[in-house]
């Protein structure tokens, strides 16, 4: 069985988790369901960044060990996720055990392989960042660009890693492999990057003066590994590198690695270099996507517009939150939330002209054929017409054009709406042309039928709940869209459930 490993970046748990984060999460989900939903063997890892100098300081403010405060706070993320439906198959945290043995493991690799090396590290740290910053990479006020404070000025011994050894075969890898690096415009962002002679070697310790809150450098207890190299390495941890050889085997490499934008050369330079260095195959593709705003403006505490995923889930539903997210923005830019769209959007793509549809059909359905779904074939052309949609929407879900995809489902929805206004079921049961009008049903039947599979991985409970009202008693999850489930038509004879709206419109002023 063909496997898919997906990963999400790790959070940091310095703040609670907010939209954007949710964002990046429920893409992994929607691929994760995509892919189960089509037969792959797939591992869906997401989880959080607990160590470093940012977290050690929110700990510190909050008054409670750094420990402690990881435990509260990586609770706060799971419950959301949780919230938001995400499927994941284990959630890492980098505070687990396992863990520090895999990141000492890895670092004695680069180690023994003569990649790293002691030097004295002079220059900036953004803790923001958590990285280190050249002079050149700040904005006017002398500010880092992503979080308007001055970066620390830094000297002290710490371990480097020997990049420069590896650009190279790093440019071999992201020109020459097949979309190992997308979108495209982050691909030649990165190999902008290294070419650049200032990328240089990158320190991959601190002294324990500065940062105490981390995992040991094995053999040197005064220097602790740096943030970013114990964060990347969950995506080994999490599939059992050196813990548990038959799981490694049967999902490493990693199918696709989903980060933010911000956070693509850590994962398309740093990472497959450290992967070179220790002899790990590298991940077949890295995906860096835009950003999310709210009401046109970045998300951020001080102009006060971050939203808690919690919140919205439970005034709107989780279906809603992740329709919304996904119908309204492309994945590959950067995105907007606002309240207006999002109830606009959901309000007429949900409960109008999916809700309404579905709505309708069950209702004629009791009306004129005893609940019961009609032993029909569908109507040729708009059996063909969902046959091209499902070709479509499988290319752009698998090109990450998750807009595209729901777009491409509900204009066969919008084409199963026109056609039952069209012809008029009803009218036709009234003038006792029976077989005529359950066709028309029927069609309409599979036309939903199919819509609930192609929107499980956005709207899962919505999906589920179609699934249910269309008379299935298998659970959507265990139907394969490739084989029999997708191909198949709706059973006639099985009797239809729970008649009434699947999604109320919300009434609420903007
Ligand atoms: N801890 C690191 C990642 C380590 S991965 C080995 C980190 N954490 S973060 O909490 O700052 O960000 C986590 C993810 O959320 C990143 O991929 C980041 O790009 C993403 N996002 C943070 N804000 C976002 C938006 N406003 N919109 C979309 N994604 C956003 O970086």
């Amino acid at each position: 069985m063909e496997k898919f490993y997906v990963t999400t970046a790790i959070d940091y748990v310095n703040a609670s988790p907010h939209i954007g984060h949710a964002y990046e999460k429920i893409a992994a989900d929607i691929l994760a369901r995509y892919y189960r939903l089509k037969g792959r063997d797939v591992f869906f890892l997401t989880g959080v960044d607990e160590h470093g100098s940012k977290v050690e300081r929110a700990a510190q403010q909050a008054g409670v060990t750094p420990k402690v405060f990881c435990d509260q706070m990586s609770g706060k993320f799971e419950q959301a996720w949780k919230a938001l439906g995400l499927s994941y198959d284990y959630f890492i945290r980098t505070t687990e055990d396992r863990h520090t043995l895999v990141v000492q493991g890895i670092f004695k690799k680069m180690l023994e392989k003569g990649d790293v090396y002691k030097g004295t590290y002079a220059g900036l740290y953004c803790e923001g960042c958590e990285d280190f910053l050249r002079e050149r990479d700040l904005d006017g006020d002398g500010n880092c660009p992503n979080h308007k404070r001055p970066p620390r000025e830094t000297k002290e011994e710490n371990y480097f890693f020997r990049l420069s050894s590896y650009k190279h075969r790093l440019k071999e890898w992201i020109s020459n492999g097949d979309g190992v690096v997308m979108p495209d415009g982050r691909r030649k962002e990165v190999l902008n990057q290294l070419d650049d002679d200032e990328l240089g070697d990158f320190s991959v310790s601190r002294s324990r003066s500065s940062l105490s809150w981390g995992i040991p450098v094995p053999g040197d207890p005064d220097q602790v590994i740096y943030v970013w190299v114990d964060a990347l390495t969950n995506y080994l941890t999490g599939v059992g590198y050196l813990t548990d050889k038959s799981m490694l085997a049967r999902y490493w490499p990693c199918d696709l690695h989903l980060v933010g934008k911000d956070i693509t050369k850590f994962h398309a330079i740093y990472w497959p270099a450290m992967l070179m260095s220790a002899d790990v195959a590298l991940p077949k593709r890295v995906f860096g996507h835009g950003f999310i705003t709210v009401e046109g403006q970045k998300i951020s505490k001080s102009i006060g517009n971050v939203i808690d995923p919690n919140q919205l889930v439970e005034r709107y539903g989780a279906d809603a939150v992740r329709f919304f997210l996904f119908a309204a923005t492309s994945f590959d830019q950067d995105g907007d939330f606002s309240k207006k769209e999002f109830l606009t959007k959901v309000n007429s793509e949900l409960a109008n002209n999916l809700g309404n549809l579905l709505n309708r059909t069950l209702t004629l359905v009791e009306r004129n054929c005893g609940g019961i779904v009609p032993d029909c074939q569908p109507e040729n052309n708009l059996r063909e017409e969902a046959n091209e949609v499902h070709v479509v929407y499988c290319k752009l879900m698998e090109s990450f054009e998750f807009a595209k995809a729901i777009e491409a489902v509900f204009a066969l929805v919008d084409q199963a709406n026109k056609y039952i206004n069209d012809e008029r079921p009803w009218a036709l049961f009234k003038e006792g042309k029976k077989k005529e009008g359950e066709q028309v049903l029927y069609t309409v039947l599979e036309i939903l039928r199919r819509t609930a599979l192609k929107l499980y991985p956005i709207t899962p409970g919505l999906s589920a709940g179609i699934w249910n009202q269309l008379g299935f008693k298998s659970l959507i999850e265990d139907v394969s869209q490739n084989e029999k489930g997708f191909w198949e038509l709706i059973p006639a004879g099985q009797a239809i459930n729970n008649v009434g709206p699947i999604f109320k419109r919300i009434e609420e002023e903007v």
